[in-house]
């Protein structure tokens, strides 16, 4: 008798799969964040924290953003995203009911695996919360197998501050301390005034036993990661998510070159130790 052998059905990466907005959420004047559901029937999109997709708004282009929302429902992609042009404008005008193309899950994700059984020290700046967003989420959903979880949060202003009611609830979660800061308060804002590495003044770190995760713009990672490394973390227990701007996100067009690494597949997400000297680097 012959055997049938099993052909695995593999996507194609290039291909992008009809998804439909359930969901809209104006998080600030100009962030939005958008739940989508697969048109069809298949089983979702697994994917893990830290890793994103490429968004196809259908007549205006494709973009590359991080799934924000919670790893166990892989049926229902979350986007939050800040609209700075063209591409992120169509996204965030999206109706519910509207259909859009998503590729991936791509790239690397935050090392969670390496994270179990350790303090977990996330800092975040304006829409760099987004793709942590997963982490939290995934440490909250199985709270026994981490310690303790520090959030430091920087936004612009009162304003641009990302997820209110969720910084909130995770603050009253044990074993986890929430801080948040924006650059200019106004008058109407009684929380803490600074760049977001003035919390660390704040935050109650025990450096050797933990690992660190930093989203924001450049300029504030890199001095995150000074600070960091001040506070006694190793480069190695340091990770970083990376931006640039993208094609295929498959490592084929060279787009998203830096340095030696394609940022699409070495990365977003890149130990720091391994990119230090780029890091330190203005206008790469
Ligand atoms: C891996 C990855 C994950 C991302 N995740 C998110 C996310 O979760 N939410 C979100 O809002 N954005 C995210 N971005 C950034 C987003 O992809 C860009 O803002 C978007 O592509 C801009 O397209 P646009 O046509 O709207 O603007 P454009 O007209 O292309 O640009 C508008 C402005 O934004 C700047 N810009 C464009 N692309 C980037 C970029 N990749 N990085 C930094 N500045 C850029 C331009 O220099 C310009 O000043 C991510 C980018 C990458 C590479
Ligand atoms: S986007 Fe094409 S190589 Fe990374």
């Amino acid at each position: 008798m012959l055997e049938t052998a099993t052909v695995p059905i593999t996507r194609d990466p290039m291909l992008p799969q009809p998804y439909v907005v359930r969901h809209v959420t104006k998080e600030t004047p100009d962030t939005f964040s958008l739940s989508l559901e697969p048109e069809d029937e298949v089983n979702g999109m697994a994917f893990k924290p830290g890793q994103f997709s490429m968004l196809w708004v259908f007549g205006v282009g494709e973009l590359p953003i991080s799934i924000s929302g919670d790893p166990a429902s892989p049926r229902r992609l979350v986007y939050t995203v800040r609209s700075v042009g063209n591409a992120t404008h169509a996204f965030v005008s999206r109706k519910v009911g509207d259909t859009v193309g998503v590729r991936g899950p791509f790239g690397t994700g935050w090392p969670m695996e390496s994270a179990r059984g350790r303090d977990i020290v996330v800092v975040a700046g304006g829409i760099g919360l987004a793709p942590l967003r997963p982490v939290i989420s995934e440490v909250l959903n199985h709270r026994q197998d981490y310690g303790r979880l520090v959030l430091l949060y920087g936004a612009r202003s009162p304003r641009d501050v990302l997820y209110r009611k969720e910084l909130a609830a995770w603050a009253r979660q044990a074993e986890t301390q929430v801080l948040t800061t924006v650059d200019y308060g106004g008058l109407s804002w009684h929380g803490r005034v600074g760049v977001v590495t003035t919390l660390f003044k704040f935050a109650r770190l025990q450096p050797a036993r933990s690992i660190a995760m930093a989203c924001g713009p450049e300029i504030m990672m890199r001095f995150v990661t000074r600070e960091l490394e001040t506070q006694g973390l190793k480069r190695e227990d340091i990770y970083v998510s990376m931006e640039r701007n993208m094609k295929c996100a498959i490592g084929f067009c060279g787009h998203c070159q830096y340095g030696p690494h394609f940022i699409c597949k070495d990365g977003p997400v890149f130990r720091y130790d391994r990119i230090q000297p780029l890091l330190e680097k203005y206008e790469l």
